[in-house]
């Protein structure tokens, strides 16, 4: 392909015209690896993008697929159902904490964080504290990229150039210390009183504005920041004392990225309402979903009138036939092959492999739970993330795909990963670090 063929495609979240002059060209994958268009094999440290927590290419996930299309195509969501719909979400409220009640269906994470703080605030009117209208995020939080995400959300490039965001929104600080956690193994030590922050927000605002406050459980895009411990059931205690809806962003977190069904139950800690997509479909087709506490279902159904539509949201592709045949082949793979028991049994190694990159040449820290890890760069001379792209580039020219923000490699490879391939990221890293500038 000339550059001029690749004119057209307005690329995401892609420096469009740097990938242009030197273009990085998936053409296949299969298992842990990716097919290139010249030739070559790149190792998946990324399960695509902290997706396809199966590996790629699974066949019973590919069948369920294409039977499906030529089955039911499409059918709209609105007044009508397709039994598979109902099929999913009993199984996925089977997989959540025993509070939860019901799934609602769209078709991305971000929609899904949308539909959360929708679904936050008509629950909280619907309960008679309309007042309730504030919501709360986090810094250095990612929720997507709609507008309710990038309010809640706080990665500053992702909300500079875009104007005055949602009214009434405030964000808890984050939780990263490295002075006091640089090199933490797991759930760092120090930071559970950060979560007190919320109560500062009560202080400020007054209960009665606070809607919800919604986090993830781990923040991963914005570099892997692992909650303190005790961090998460300190945010809980203080949404219990004033009545405030938890919402944990589970789209990277969930299906079994942390060796559980969601990271609510990694921490023991329960959320309200619980948002998903990615491991969902295992990024075959795009779906997301909120998970929501019975209760919460139950009084907006009862503050609405008789053949009322309890909810005015949805989407056109709500529960679309693909997605959800795509999810309970993917949900079929999960528990046959005991992925996230597999999960939990490798962690041990892959974070002692992890660590094991502690005093190679530019890191600063390094961070990790579950299939995931963070390893943090001194910025390169030419100016913040100059230097992590340059270690992704070669990385990706050493045969390895690592993700990197900022000067931040992220690593979290399907829940199939073995050994080998473990050590082989590590060693491509090490080797990476040890010659870039
Ligand atoms: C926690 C979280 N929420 C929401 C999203 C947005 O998901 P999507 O890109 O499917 O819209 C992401 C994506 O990485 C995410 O990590």
């Amino acid at each position: 392909m000339s550059v001029n063929d690749l004119s057209s495609y307005w690329m995401p979240f892609t420096a469009n015209r740097q990938f242009k002059a030197a273009p990085r060209m998936i053409v296949g994958a299969q298992g842990l690896y990716f097919q290139t268009s010249d030739g070559r094999e790149i190792l998946d440290s990324t399960a695509g993008l902290w997706c396809s927590n199966a590996g790629h290419g699974h066949p019973h996930i590919v069948e369920a697929i294409q039977t499906q299309a030529a089955d039911l195509d499409y059918a709209p969501p609105f007044q009508m159902g397709t039994p598979i719909q109902f099929a999913l979400a009993s199984r996925l409220v089977g997989m959540a904490p025993e509070s939860f009640g019901q799934v609602f269906y769209c078709n991305s994470g971000s929609e899904a964080v949308e539909t959360a703080l929708k679904i936050a605030l008509a629950y909280q009117r619907a309960r008679g504290e309309g007042t309730r209208t504030r919501l709360i995020g986090r810094e250095r939080g990612y929720h997507g990229i709609n507008f309710g995400g990038i309010s809640v959300g706080g990665i500053v490039g992702n909300r500079a150039m875009f104007g005055a965001m949602l009214a009434g929104v405030d964000h808890l600080r984050h939780t990263h210390d490295p002075e006091r956690n640089r090199y933490s193994q797991g759930m760092p030590a120090h930071g559970a009183d950060l979560a007190d922050d919320l109560e500062r927000m009560v202080a400020l605002h007054g209960a009665h504005t606070i809607a919800a406050c919604i986090v993830e459980p781990v923040a991963c895009s914005t570099g892997v920041l692992v909650p303190p411990a005790g961090y998460l059931q300190r945010l809980r205690e203080i949404c219990d004392r004033h009545g405030i809806v938890l919402i944990f962003d589970e789209v990277i977190t969930g299906f079994g990225r942390l060796g559980t069904p969601f990271a609510a139950q990694r921490f023991g800690v329960t959320p309200d309402i619980i948002t998903m997509a990615k491991g969902l479909t295992n990024g075959t087709v795009p779906m997301g979903g909120v998970l929501t506490r019975g209760d919460i279902y139950d009084t907006l159904c009862e503050a609405a009138a008789a053949g009322a539509i309890e909810l005015p949201h949805g989407y056109t592709y709500s529960g679309h036939p693909l997605a959800c045949a795509a999810a309970m082949a993917t949900l079929d793979v999960y528990q046959k092959d005991g992925l996230f028991e597999r999960a939990a049994a490798i962690e041990p190694y892959w974070q002692n492999a992890i660590h094991s990159l502690r005093g190679t040449r530019h890191v600063t820290d390094i961070r990790n739970l579950g299939i995931i890890a963070g390893i943090e760069l001194e910025a390169g001379p030419e100016g913040p993330g100059t230097r992590g792209f340059e270690v992704y580039r070669r990385c990706w020219e050493a045969g390895v795909l690592i993700r990197v923000t900022g000067d931040i490699v992220a690593l979290s490879p399907p829940l199939t990963v073995e050994e080998h391939h473990i050590d082989r990221m590590v060693e491509t890293l090490r080797d990476t670090l040890s010659s870039v500038d």
